[in-house]
């Protein structure tokens, strides 16, 4: 099958993916790296349970005829149904992630669709922002998405998955949070990326309780934080931004100095007695606990590719926030699949951790939003350098 665009690592295939994806090799692919339609539409319950029932009785590729989604678009009227999960199982290695963003009212049906393909749910990171806008006068205003982290299952055990494919670990040590700086800022001290496979993530593990003081930073969390859209002009919080009011509340502690915890007391080998070294403690707000992604709720405008005409796209996701879930979920050198790649932001992202990336798209206007993406100049970044761009 002729790619739509391909070029160094970056293949984009126009068309439905569940006539693509059939067309691409078993156990191909490292991680699957998705923004499907949330199915933003009128679900009555019977609508859901029809669906379902269709699902249950070996129709995996159901959806519903009728109704329209987000903003209208014919795309986002349903959730994907199991037969395209049942492909993105077929085509992951062994022990590879798979990431579904999700609507928050959508998010559990999104998740049994993946659950029905024999997908194992690993967790939910939550991306929270603060630019939403209630949509109506009965509505919370919207600070949140889910991403739902699913795994195929490993092949035997995890470590012998780990050596036989490359997959079933995760990247922690190349996501750590480190103590007082944003993202950006610490993408350049992060360090051993892929370097030590050991146990459950790639990178050195140190155990459960490890101390926060960790050289390379803070354990990943499952929750991520975006400043809000005004913040970055002008270095101060905008008024609503969930960073600044997650510091407000939590107050900031000056930095200072503790007794090290003495190994081998209490659950998890760390206890209460002391010992002689002192650990350094940071400063901050509640916050430096968290990824902070220094970029605005949605994707800034300088991220947003344009067609000549004008044409822009509405749901494109930050290139930031991008960047950190294929580092989570992707060995080093390993191939990423998206196969709905809307204008692009996981084949860039991927591009930038100088990874495979293979998209499919089946619009041809967000397709050609993805060309001109990528017809950008780049380089790839070690630890994400060009993550500030
Ligand atoms: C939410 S958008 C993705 C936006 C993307 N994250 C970005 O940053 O530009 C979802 C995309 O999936 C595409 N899509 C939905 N179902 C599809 C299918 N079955 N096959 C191929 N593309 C599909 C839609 O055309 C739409 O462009």
């Amino acid at each position: 099958m002729n790619p739509y665009y391909a070029h160094d690592a970056v293949t984009l295939h126009l068309g439905e993916a569940l006539n693509i994806l059939p067309t691409l090799p078993d156990a191909s692919v490292d991680a699957v790296i998705c923004d499907p339609p949330y199915a933003l539409a009128k679900l009555p319950t019977a609508l859901v349970t029809n669906a379902l029932t269709a699902w249950l009785s070996g129709h995996r590729d159901y959806v519903p005829a009728l109704g329209a989604g987000f903003m209208g678009h014919d795309w986002d009227r349903f959730v994907p149904p199991p037969a395209i999960w049942d492909e993105c199982l077929r085509v992951l290695k062994p022990g590879g992630h798979l990431l579904a963003f999700a609507g928050a009212r959508t998010v559990d049906l999104m998740g049994i669709s993946i659950r029905l393909a024999g997908l194992e749910i690993r967790d939910s990171i939550d991306w929270i922002y603060g630019s939403g806008m209630p949509k109506g006068k009965h509505q919370l205003k919207p600070a949140h998405e889910p991403i739902i982290m699913a795994r195929r299952p490993p092949d035997g055990s995890l470590t012998a998955t780990i050596a036989r494919h490359g997959t079933g670990a995760l990247n922690i040590d190349g996501c750590r949070t480190a103590a007082g700086q944003d993202y950006r800022d610490k993408c350049a001290s992060v360090v051993g990326l892929g370097s030590n496979r050991n146990g459950d993530a790639y990178g050195e593990w140190a155990g459960i309780r490890e101390d926060s003081a960790h050289d390379a930073g803070r354990w990943p969390t499952n929750i991520l934080l975006s400043h809000g859209p005004a913040c970055i002009e002008d270095g101060d919080c905008q008024p609503g931004c969930p960073v600044a009011e997650m510091d407000q509340q939590s107050g900031v502690r000056k930095a200072g100095e503790r007794p090290a915890q003495r190994a081998g007391i209490g659950y998890g080998g760390a206890g209460r007695g002391t010992e002689g070294d002192r650990v350094v403690l940071d400063s901050g707000g509640a916050s430096r606990f968290f990824p902070v992604f220094r970029y605005e709720a949605k994707a800034p405008t300088s991220e947003r590719p344009r067609l000549a005409d004008g044409t822009a796209w509405p749901t494109v996701k930050p290139l930031a926030l991008m960047r950190w879930l294929v580092r989570l979920v992707t060995p080093p050198g390993g191939t990423v699949l998206d196969w709905c790649a809307g204008t692009g932001t996981t084949l860039e992202a991927a591009r930038l951790e100088g990874l495979g990336v293979i998209g499919v798209e089946r619009d041809r206007t967000a397709a050609d939003l993805s060309v001109v993406r990528l017809a950008k100049p780049y380089a790839v970044g070690l630890f994400s350098d060009g993550a500030a761009s």
